[in-house]
């Protein structure tokens, strides 16, 4: 089915008529396929391809070379979804004009249609210079990953009056700025549901409750991917862990039983050229007296 593009426009809608908005992470080209099929809203190729695709114990080593070979992957699946991709750790956060050139990067070599940037204080000023360069940007607060050594370690935020407080302050600067969305991360709902009436942008939750106005998963952990230990906001809506452990296993067992490959599984060549080829590569008849090593076989 051919669907109209995602736009910021489009997304705003959305929020004004109370339709929930679906965002999922995807970190390469069939995954976006399959997003953009099922009719995915938005796909964030996230830093958190760090820890699930590419092996780093935290989002925080991935560079921008990493992010944007993902970002083009993603890109290349996509036909209505908005594409996010998210600024790494690192590359914004000393000046305008290196968050600008950061998210320049992302939107024309890897086709983003919009960045994400996390924390309020001076990704404030980051997203404010890299919308002024017409770039739509996503606002991040709450659990902020890439920052999570300063947050006391991947827990919930916004649990005193104070910490709600300064995320809603945070997320109001974001919209300020200019951000067209903000993702809150592992929020109380109740403090999401305070929150989200008093922002005119869209909001989108990841263990934030269901007062957003959409809902963010990572690929992985939505797909039963991801380890046995998940954040508590995980839910897995398919086990294509075990799955894959299954169909794995018997791929194993095949070959090494000779089961696998059958005749089915192969090429075929015509009878009169396998003569020719059997003809060729018989060794030719060995004359008394001659020394083979000096014979042309004419
Ligand atoms: O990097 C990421 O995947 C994210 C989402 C969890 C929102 O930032």
């Amino acid at each position: 089915m051919n669907r109209a593009p995602v736009t910021l426009l489009s997304l705003a809608q959305r929020k004004q008529a109370g339709e929930p908005i679906v965002m999922v992470t995807a970190y390469d080209h069939p995954s976006a396929v399959i997003a953009d099929e099922v009719g995915v809203d938005v796909v964030l190729v996230g830093d958190s391809a760090a820890n699930v695709v590419l092996g780093y114990g935290s989002t925080v080593p991935v560079s921008v070379a990493e992010m944007l070979m993902l970002v083009g992957a993603v890109r290349r699946g996509l036909t209505s979804a908005l594409l996010v991709a998210d600024l790494p750790f690192g590359s914004y956060e000393v000046s305008d004009s290196q968050a600008v050139r950061t998210a320049q990067l992302l939107v024309k070599k890897g086709g983003a249609d919009a960045v994400k940037i996390e924390r309020g204080g001076t990704s404030v000023d980051r997203a404010a210079a890299i919308v002024a360069a017409g770039i739509p940007v996503m606002g991040h607060v709450g659990l902020t990953p890439q920052t999570a050594a300063s947050l006391g370690g991947y827990r919930a935020q916004g649990r005193t009056a104070d910490q709600a407080a300064a995320l809603l302050r945070d997320a109001l600067a974001l919209q300020d700025a200019g951000c067209f969305a903000i993702v809150l991360e592992a929020v109380p709902a109740a403090v999401t549901e305070l929150v989200v009436p008093l922002l005119d942008c869209v909001t989108i939750g990841i263990g934030a409750g269901p007062t957003t106005d959409g809902q963010v998963l990572v690929w992985h952990d939505l797909l039963g991917l991801s380890g046995p230990q998940l954040p508590r906001f995980v839910r897995a809506f398919a086990d294509l862990r075990e799955r894959t452990v299954a169909g794995l296993s018997a791929y194993a067992d095949a070959v090494r039983s000779k089961e696998f490959p059958q005749a089915e599984h192969t090429y075929l060549i015509p009878d009169a050229e396998l003569d020719a080829l059997r003809q060729r590569l018989t060794p030719p008849p060995h004359h008394e007296g001659e020394d083979p090593s000096t014979s042309s076989g004419n």
